[in-house]
């Protein structure tokens, strides 16, 4: 049976790992893959989460099961970090969490749950979005549509189109947004903008799916966090699909959970009951190890505290290197603006090349990213940066 199958092509970033690696080029440049580096290149793990995690060892005495649902204190603990202590949601008892093998787990969790209320959802992804939201989403037979997002020509979000296309989808639609740092063009909404969204899925009775996947690495962890607050404050329902990937630095752990607020408790435990089942028909139990690092960082303030820290240190190399990498680019290319570099958020922004282009960088100058020229900017160092910018006005020249 298994024989009749084609081989499928190799993933694009994969393939572009490969490359890389393969490349004995000492100036290479990695700005492909979608991970944190310090200015060594590495993707360290946070002392924090060294500390937490021989503490969890040290108190472990079972490995056996936790929950279908996972790790309670951690999904609790998580739904205080995303919607802020004291929010009115949480008083009102209106938000059940299930923990989930990482973002890409939540956020499929999140497109299973739409299927089992109503079969015929159908999710809206901004122009462009994170390639794997589309398998993530329609994967469970959901059908996906675009609405516009980035406007290459500010670097910033086409919002009038945005809110002109999602101002004509029927009720019950789901809108999945970016909560901030969005992936793969670091332009973010304003909270004015986030204001009006909201007045919009109010009169046309929209479900948000928010995804946050880089709370506290954009501008701070309220910060970040802005739109889900509003949002939850404000209407009925909405789903969010956590990730620790990036923040914690968990990436291999696999750790992240999905938020659903409900109207009210009743209908929080019907939809929990839901969640459980899903997890428990895909993979039945998620895994412990990074929830209960991250439960027992949030718990203990001291691990609390130096998280934080850690965290700023990761925001303020990635701010840092924006301004850079704008200066840099202004000296190397003064023909063209690149400004808009640093007034976006995150680990990624599109340089703004095209496909020939993009290969050129690669083949001449061994600089690696995405052919849609999605560069991560922690790929970045004092050591590459220069190099990079030239390369850009070289290959901008020819
Ligand atoms: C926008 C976005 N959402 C979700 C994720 C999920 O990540 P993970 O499943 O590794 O936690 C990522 C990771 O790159 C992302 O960029």
């Amino acid at each position: 049976m298994l024989e009749r199958l084609e081989r499928l092509p190799i993933d694009s970033i994969l393939g572009l790992m490969a490359l890389y690696r393969a490349d004995t080029d000492p100036r290479k440049v990695d700005l492909g893959v979608g991970v944190y580096r310090d200015d060594q290149g590495h993707t360290p793990i946070l002392s924090c989460v060294r500390r937490a995690e021989q503490a969890v060892l040290g108190r472990q005495t079972t490995k056996s099961y936790v929950a279908a649902a996972g790790n309670a204190g951690f999904n609790q603990a998580m739904a205080q970090l995303v919607l802020g202590e004291g929010h009115p949601v949480l008083a009102a008892d209106r938000v059940r969490s299930i923990q989930a093998t990482g973002g890409c787990g939540a956020l499929r969790l999140g497109a299973e749950l739409f299927r089992a209320a109503q079969p015929e959802t159908v999710v809206h992804v901004s122009t462009p979005t994170w390639a794997n939201h589309v398998p993530l989403l329609s994967g469970c037979g959901l059908k996906l549509e675009r609405y516009p997002y980035y406007d290459p020509a500010t670097g910033g979000v086409k919002f009038d189109a945005m809110l002109g296309t999602l101002d004509r989808l029927p009720a019950r639609s789901v809108v999945l947004l970016h909560a901030s740092c969005h992936n793969p063009t670091g332009a973010d909404l304003s909270e004015t903008q986030w204001r009006e969204l909201l007045d919009l899925f109010k009169r046309r009775s929209l479900l948000p799916f928010i995804d946050i996947a880089y709370q506290g690495l954009g501008t701070g962890l309220a910060e970040d966090a802005f739109g889900i607050r509003l949002f939850c404050a404000e209407l009925p329902e909405v789903a969010v699909a956590v990730s620790c990937s990036k923040n914690f630095g968990l990436y291999r752990e696999r750790t992240g959970c999905l938020h659903v607020i409900s109207e009210s408790p009743t209908a929080g435990d019907a939809t929990l009951s839901h969640q459980v089942r899903i997890a428990r028909s895909i993979y039945s139990m998620p895994p412990d190890h990074g929830a209960a690092i991250v439960h027992e960082i949030l718990g203990d303030p001291g691990y609390r505290e130096q998280w934080m820290e850690e965290l700023a240190g990761m925001r303020k190399r990635i701010t840092g290197l924006r301004h850079e990498l704008v200066k840099h680019l202004a000296r190397a290319c003064p023909q063209r603006d690149f400004g808009f570099i640093a007034g976006q958020r995150g680990m990624f922004s599109f340089l703004g090349v095209d496909v020939p282009q993009v290969r050129a960088l690669r083949e001449q100058h061994h600089v690696y990213m995405t052919d849609d020229s999605r560069i991560n900017i922690a790929g970045l160092s004092a050591d590459n940066i220069e190099y990079f910018a030239r390369a850009v006005a070289q290959v901008l020249r020819n």
